[in-house]
């Protein structure tokens, strides 16, 4: 209950230029809705959807042996990995760093495993701005095909702790 009760009548239907900023907002908002199923089908950007369970031991363990298996160098204390096209890779997002550093071909596909070691981050691909959410337990496929050569920045955009802003990866892309 308010201090001063509006009159009865203080209800007036919109009209005028009111109509048509009404009518205008709610065009803006059907249009946006329907890019949702727009872009899940004709988008190349959409994940696929393919997510298998597991825990962060044992996606770590797959991280470990990935990285085992390709490593090529070290960047700025992260191991730089260069897998071989077609095959799976893997990509562990931990408080506060993405891990490995991927090296890619222009053109080839990959199955980019990816997975939190312990809570959830967020997967943004920069400049290309592709983003996804990472949880733990979950390992989530993403389907990559590199069109651009180029080095690419991971950065983190889901607030994960004190360190957040400092949670940057790398892909690198050869043609
Ligand atoms: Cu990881 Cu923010």
């Amino acid at each position: 209950m308010s201090i001063h009760q509006p009159p009865d009548d203080w209800f007036q239907a919109p009209h005028g230029p009111e109509r048509v900023w009404i009518g205008l907002a709610l065009a803006w908002c059907l249009i946006l809705f329907l890019m949702m199923p727009y872009w899940h089908f004709r988008g190349k950007q959409n994940s696929t959807g393919e997510a298998y369970r597991t825990t962060p031991a044992e996606f770590a363990e797959r991280v470990n042996r990935f990285i085992d298996a390709n490593k090529v160098g070290e960047e700025n204390g992260v191991p730089l990995v260069e897998p071989a096209p077609g095959s799976d890779i893997y990509l562990a997002a931990q408080m506060w760093r993405w891990y490995p550093a991927l090296k890619l071909k222009k053109d080839q596909t990959y199955r980019l495993h990816v997975s939190s070691l312990d809570v959830q981050h967020g997967f943004s691909l920069q400049p290309m701005n592709m983003n996804f959410q990472i949880l733990p337990g979950y390992d989530h496929v993403l389907t990559v095909t590199p069109t651009q050569s180029g080095d690419y920045l991971i950065i983190c955009n889901e607030f994960c702790g004190i360190n957040h802003h400092l949670m940057t990866g790398r892909i690198r892309v050869e043609g």
